[in-house]
Parts: C-alpha cells; structure tokens; sequence
C-alpha cells in the first residue's frame, strides 16, 4: 500500500472591505500561489473551455508551476482553454528573453498544452501597434473572458496601464513609467523597449472574474492605495474597486502588513 497524501486545507484569514467581495492573506508567498493556483484549477475543472488573461511576472511563476504539476498529475486539464496576454512590450520580438510571449510559452502554454489555435498572441513586431491593439481588442470581445488573472506592479499599474491611464480605455499601446522602466532594469536585469501593447482597463473590467496577487512589503506598498484611497486614475488599480464583487485579492502576510488602516 502506497503512502496517501494528507491535503490540508490551507489557512488563511479575510480583510473585510467595502467594495471587494474577496480579501485573502495566507501565512507566506507559497501558500498563497498554491491558493491561487487552486482558485484557477477550480474555475477550469468547472468550465474545461474557459478563456483566460495571464498576467507575466515573477509573482505568476510559483502559481504557474504548481498548475503545470496538477495537469501532470491529471487533476486538470487544461488543453481546450483559451489563453490571452495582458500586455507585451512594444517593439519586442518574441526571442528576446523579456518578451511575455517567451513567457507565457515557457510557463502557460506548453505546460498547459494549450493547443496553437487557441493561444492569444500579441504581436509585439506588429509594423502599426494602433492596428494590432485594435485587432486583439476585437477578439477580447469575440467572447467573454472568464478570468483575468493580475499582478501589480509600480505606481499600482496592472497590466501596463500606468498613473493616469482612463478607467474606459480599451487595449493600446502605452508609455512605460520611469519607475516601471527602472524596476525592469533593477529586479530583472532587463533594458525594455519604453512602450507595450497592453489590455485596457475597461478590458480587464469586462471580465467575468478577476484575480489579484501580490507578496511582499513593496507590493502591500502599492495595494494600500488601491484598497484604501480614492478611486482615481492615478491609482490604476483602484478602478477595480469600481467592480469589486467579481474581485478576489490574494495576498501574503508579508504585502497584508504594509496595507495599513483604512483611510
Ligand atoms: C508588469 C506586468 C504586469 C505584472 C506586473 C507584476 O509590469 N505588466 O502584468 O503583473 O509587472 O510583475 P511581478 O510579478 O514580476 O512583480
């Protein structure tokens, strides 16, 4: 007789807020990215053929492992969703190792055996940008997108929607921020371009549900405005407070201590 695997459930306490249905906070990074990733193995387990924005980022990698061991282990399948970018740097070819579309081969669409025609590309080559944001907005809205998973990054930007980025702006090509520029070098090593295509927020408004994950001091850091101050478009993310009861927070105790109190 093999050993059985003991699944606790894992443990994690709640952040009441006015607007968003949903605030987690488990004890570390791990917990927290195996949290999420059960939320996202769970809403395909229920809906095989969901279509779903990926966010890039450190933050994803952990999440997107643990998922890519659950389909090996053939908890899920992955294989008749469909799956979107959030943004990719513009210009970028897909070889050059910041490209999202490097990315999400490595960590979402090979391990997910996502199948070719249903992989959503952003062409960060494309010679007009106006027209390739144009093109994917079509398709964004060729179908409803089940799930939006995000990170946050400087200024609480999601996706590439910077400080002062319209709450009803659709997908477009965007300037980066100096400080979003500087933490590419800083934290990745990585000279990008000055300009992506990114998902508007309206984009990431639409979608059936949305999932926000941060760890980390820096990252309670930018929540504490996204949760706690107005919502204004010098806080990108606090748009999604506008639809909060499709908005679930993950977080760890780390980010969860650098929330500070309600405004
Ligand atoms: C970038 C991407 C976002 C990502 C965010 C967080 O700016 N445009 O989509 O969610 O950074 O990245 P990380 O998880 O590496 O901190």
């Amino acid at each position: 007789m093999g050993l059985k695997e003991i699944i606790t459930p894992l443990s994690y306490f709640e952040i009441t807020h006015p607007e968003i249905s949903s605030i987690r906070v488990y004890p570390s990074r791990e917990e927290t990215a195996q949290a999420v990733a059960q939320f996202i193995i769970d809403l395909v387990q229920n809906n095989p053929e969901a279509a779903i924005t990926y966010a890039t980022g450190n933050t994803m990698i952990p999440v997107y492992q643990r998922i890519a061991e659950a389909i090996k282990g053939g908890e899920v399948n992955f294989s008749q969703t469909k799956a979107f970018h959030l943004d990719e740097y513009y210009p970028c070819d897909p070889c050059e190792s910041h490209s999202f579309v490097q990315y999400l081969n490595q960590y979402v669409f090979e391990p997910f055996q996502i199948t070719e025609e249903n992989r959503f590309i952003m062409n960060g080559l494309a010679a007009d940008p106006q027209v390739e944001a144009s093109r994917y907005n079509t398709l964004l809205k060729q179908q409803p997108i089940a799930l939006a998973i995000l990170g946050i990054g400087p200024g609480s930007h999601i996706a590439f929607n910077e400080q002062g980025t319209p709450f009803e702006s659709e997908t477009h090509l965007a300037r980066l921020s100096q400080e979003t520029i500087t933490r590419d070098q800083v934290e990745r090593g990585q000279e990008t371009p000055e300009h992506a295509l990114t998902q508007g927020i309206n984009n990431i408004l639409e979608t059936e549900q949305i999932l926000l994950v941060a760890y980390g001091a820096g990252k309670g850091e930018y929540l504490k405005p996204t949760l706690w101050g107005p919502i204004d478009s010098q806080v990108p993310a606090s748009a999604l407070r506008l639809k909060g009861e499709k908005v679930s927070l993950y977080i760890d105790n780390e980010a969860a201590q650098h929330l500070g109190n309600r405004a």
